[in-house]
């Protein structure tokens, strides 16, 4: 990045011979991020974030909806979806249909079926992994059923691209969503993945960067580095160096089963992300735990971190058919490329002294709420 944010500032756009340079380095971040889920550097377009890649292509596909017709979405989707589905379905007069997942947090292939064979599907959008349970979704059989029916098929994939093999021609979906910072990119940058020869219309209008599908002049830093991180990413996948992050994730939960009482792993343990885990750790609160943790130096979220401060057990969790006091002591812990086994035994460690100390104070199931801890 370091270039793009100090000698290198040239405007893409800009007729001189220097910003050819940044022109460039735009083509190569294309061809980058287009290696890493198999598509064509002219399939990729670069976006703000994760949020916008998915309003944009939700906010195109149901421009082409007629009224009256339903956006096939999935009850455990990220609000960068189901609250703009919401928006739509409002503007659009579309109709929501959302379909459920199992106990292993999966998608309901039956449900989804008859869904689509209900008719008046405009779109189906479903996400490829989710970012709470790491649980990756039957995609390419819902794309396949969605296709079979003639319906556009969009995927958020933003949890999964980088983390899993995503291959765009072995599943062939028509839209998909990436983020940067989910594969160490960083922050404030995503993409959007639209098949050759599909239509779209822009929901930036202006002087036309990113062939007339995404205006505004672009964060070339962030992009430079988004495509570095796909390759670094895809070189990981191809190795199977992922392998590692699920080694120390199985050592962790392992650990965590072993040596505290009343722990429980949720969702799917066969076709999960490598750096998710979602822990159940009965009789105590996940806000009292974060608290805790983050004084003993491991910073966690519980349930999905967009929903922090908020009271209510996740939408993906009810969905699963978590009852809503295991829902309350549920941790999602996320392990990167960078951690490593001396991290993953201290988190272990700060995990046992937090739900002991949790406990201990609490004196089991029920009673009361954790806001007697404070950092004092
Ligand atoms: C599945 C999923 N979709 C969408 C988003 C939003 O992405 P961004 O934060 O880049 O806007 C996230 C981010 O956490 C996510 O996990």
């Amino acid at each position: 990045m370091m270039p793009f944010l100090t000698d290198q500032w040239y405007n893409a756009s800009s007729g001189y011979r220097a910003a050819k340079t940044v022109r460039k380095a735009l083509e190569v971040a294309h061809q980058q991020v287009a290696a890493l889920i198999n598509a064509k550097p002219e399939e990729i377009v670069f976006t703000g974030c994760g949020t916008e890649s998915n309003n944009a292509l939700l906010t195109f596909l149901a421009s082409q909806a007629e009224a009256g017709q339903k956006i096939v979405t999935s009850e455990i989707e990220h609000s960068a979806i189901l609250r703009h589905a919401e928006y739509l379905s409002a503007h659009y007069d579309l109709i929501i249909e959302k379909v459920g997942v199992g106990g292993d947090g999966r998608l309901s292939l039956d449900c989804f079926t008859n869904v689509i064979a209900n008719g008046d599907a405009a779109m189906a959008s479903v996400m490829w992994a989710n970012n709470e349970t790491g649980v990756i979704q039957p995609i390419a059989e819902a794309c396949q059923i969605a296709h079979e029916a003639g319906v556009a098929f969009h995927s958020d994939a933003i949890q999964a691209v980088g983390k899993i093999h995503v291959d765009v021609r072995d599943v062939p979906v028509d839209y998909l969503s990436i983020s940067g910072h989910k594969f160490h990119a960083p922050k404030g940058v995503g993409a959007m993945y639209i098949r050759e020869g599909l239509k779209f219309d822009p929901m930036l209008r202006g002087g036309g960067q990113e062939g007339g599908r995404r205006s505004g002049t672009e964060n070339v830093a962030g992009i430079v580095a988004l495509g570095k991180a796909a390759e670094i990413m895809k070189q990981r996948l191809d190795d199977d160096q992922h392998d590692g992050i699920a080694a120390l994730r199985d050592h962790m939960e392992q650990r965590l089963l072993s040596e505290i009482e009343n722990v429980q792993i949720n969702g799917s343990l066969i076709h999960r992300t490598a750096n998710t885990s979602h822990i159940s750790f009965g009789d105590c609160e996940a806000a009292g735990l974060l608290i805790l943790l983050d004084e003993y130096g491991v910073q966690c979220s519980a349930g999905s971190a967009c929903m922090t401060g908020k009271q209510q057990p996740s939408h993906v969790q009810t969905a699963m058919g978590i009852s809503a006091s295991q829902a309350k002591s549920s941790l999602r812990i996320s392990l990167s490329i960078f951690t490593t086994r001396e991290d993953v035994n201290m988190a272990v460690d700060a995990l046992k002294k937090a739900v002991t100390k949790l406990r201990s104070v609490q004196g089991g199931p029920g009673v009361g709420p954790v806001q007697v801890f404070s950092r004092d």
